[in-house]
């Protein structure tokens, strides 16, 4: 039986209208800088898969062994019979949840939140024929759609991979004032962050010897080139990542190595950038549990636990929606 549904809450042309507006608003004036997710297209997408493989990059692993090894008392402790993912793209880190929930006969339904549909079609199929639950994708932006998270269910929200670290402090705020506003009370949140740790470690994370990092930061780069016929000099760049103790993040930059003229007609832009001047195309910040902890309480979450791998790079924390 096939118990699967697509919602598309992304009207087709709305997401190159937001990447103007970002592109004006980041680009417009210095400091010269751009949202992370415009590294997502489908070859970004494909490069941070290559970067989840990397020996360097410790994030997927740590995180995988604690879903791994947490994922009965996640479900037990969620109580929750619809699960939702949000930046759910392949699903492969949430099999390990779903295949706990299925021990318990808890689990009803199955609601992948992506932006991008192909991806999420594909995963949508392979979970409702694996597991005996109902899929209900929903093709659209976590930033943006949480208003359309179902609320006639005891949910379980699952936000891995650390990728709340790519928001800017203020984005997370409204993000995280949002998602507690989506959540009825008894409702869960499952929050994958990655931690502070030393810098030669974070270094060696985000500048692999292989170049598969500067290659999907650098591609930032092809898709203004493509989506909005921008000229940026791709290879006339070097890929800059630093740990910025300051701010606790990774910041990810590209250095024009000479003067520059870019033009970005559909943005209505003109660019000129001096010789050493940088673009900041991806922030990665590292929490703490105490800050984790602050954070989720500022928005009416209550942290219930939270879980770390055996070396403490990364934790998943369950919190409960308060009344
Ligand atoms: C997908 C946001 C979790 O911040 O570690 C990895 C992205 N960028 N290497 C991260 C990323 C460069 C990644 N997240």
């Amino acid at each position: 039986m096939n118990r699967t549904t697509v919602s598309v809450l992304l009207p087709p042309g709305s997401a190159s209208a937001a990447l103007v507006q970002d592109v004006r608003r980041g680009l417009g004036s210095p400091p010269l800088t751009l949202p992370p997710k415009w590294l997502y297209d489908d070859e970004g997408s494909r490069l941070f898969d290559e970067i989840t493989r990397l020996p360097g990059y410790y994030p997927t692993e740590a995180e995988r062994e604690v879903l791994l090894g947490r994922a009965d008392e996640i479900a037990r402790l969620s109580g929750a019979s619809t699960l939702v993912e949000l930046g759910s793209g392949t699903s492969d880190k949430t099999h390990a949840l779903l295949h706990a929930f299925r021990a318990t006969g808890q689990l009803r339904r199955f609601v992948p939140v992506d932006v991008s549909e192909a991806t999420l079609r594909q995963a949508a199929e392979q979970i409702a024929t694996t597991y005996d639950v109902a899929v209900e994708a929903v093709v659209g932006d976590f930033t943006l759609h949480l208003g359309h998270l179902p609320r006639d269910d005891r949910k379980l929200v699952a936000f891995l991979g650390g990728t709340i670290g790519n928001l800017y402090v203020e984005e997370r705020r409204a993000f995280l004032g949002a998602l507690s506003d989506s959540l009825e009370p008894g409702d869960v949140l499952l929050l994958g962050t990655d931690l502070v740790k030393h810098a030669d470690r974070l270094i060696s994370a985000y500048d692999d010897p292989w170049g598969v990092t500067d290659r999907f930061v650098r591609n930032g780069l092809r898709v203004l080139n493509r989506e909005l016929g921008a000229d940026f000099d791709v290879g006339g760049f070097t890929y800059v990542p630093f740990w910025d103790p300051h701010l606790q993040r990774m910041d990810l930059r590209l250095r024009a190595e000479t003067p520059m003229h870019v033009s970005v007609p559909g943005a209505d832009l003109e660019l000129h950038l001096a010789s050493g001047e940088e673009i900041r195309m991806e922030i990665s910040t590292k929490f703490t549990l105490e800050g984790i902890r602050e954070e989720l309480e500022a928005v009416g979450l209550i942290p219930v636990e939270s879980w770390a791998d055996a070396r403490d790079d990364f934790a998943v924390t369950l919190a409960r929606k308060g009344t």
